[in-house]
């Protein structure tokens, strides 16, 4: 008995152990995705207010963006997105799950975790589907603070309120948390 207990503690363990490897290699592709999307993302934004002003830069978020999301996606077949608990376009508004994860953010944020490195994992089942769910917090910069911050400059306020007539996402101060990426892929095997 003592020796059965052991070979299914070892059995065991050794599920987990791969799991661990299979899981760690995907994570390593979703922060890199995602890194890669705020290398590309945040530089563009801030060249293009620098040279165009921020009114043009708008375009960079609202249509260049979803581009590069896009590019991401198909490169690495997974989804990624972004959302927020005060969304400008309410296409990103967040899911239950997504909500959740942005609200444990939250808090951990209050208990003094770094924002630049907060991100969770889930692994869900999804109508028979198992579902690999990954998110990371976007925290707020200077830069970000022109379109989304307290004292957002009059044309700028004008533009977005056209675009986007449901639009919460003012208010930000350096540090708070914008949002997040969000990642679903959908495990096939
Ligand atoms: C020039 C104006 C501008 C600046 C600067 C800007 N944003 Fe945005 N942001 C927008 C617009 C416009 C959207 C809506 C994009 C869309 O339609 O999906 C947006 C959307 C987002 C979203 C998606 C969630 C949502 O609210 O719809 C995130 C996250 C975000 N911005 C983060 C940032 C961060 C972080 C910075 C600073 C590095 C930043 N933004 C700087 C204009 C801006």
């Amino acid at each position: 008995m003592k020796y059965l207990c052991l070979m299914i503690a070892i059995s065991l363990s050794s599920s987990v152990a791969f799991a661990t490897e299979d899981i760690d290699a995907k994570l390593y592709n979703y922060r890199s995705a995602v890194s890669k999307l705020m290398k590309t993302l945040k530089p563009e934004l801030v060249n293009t207010m620098k040279s165009k002003g921020p009114v043009a830069a708008i375009e960079v978020c609202n249509i260049k963006s979803p581009i590069m999301t896009e590019a991401v996606s198909k490169d690495t077949g997974f989804v990624v997105q972004r959302t927020s608990l005060k969304p400008r376009n309410a296409a990103n508004t967040p899911d239950e799950w997504e909500t959740k994860v942005l609200n444990q953010f939250e808090d951990r944020k209050a208990k003094g975790e770094n924002p630049k490195s907060i991100e969770f994992y889930e692994i869900l089942e999804n109508d028979g589907k198992r579902q690999i769910r990954y998110m990371k917090a976007i925290p707020t910069s200077k830069p970000c603070t022109v379109c989304h911050g307290e004292m957002i400059p009059p044309p700028v306020q004008a533009k977005l309120k056209e675009l986007y007539p449901t639009d919460k996402a003012v208010g930000f101060k350096v540090g708070d948390l914008r949002g997040a990426f969000s990642i679903i892929d959908t495990i096939t095997q």
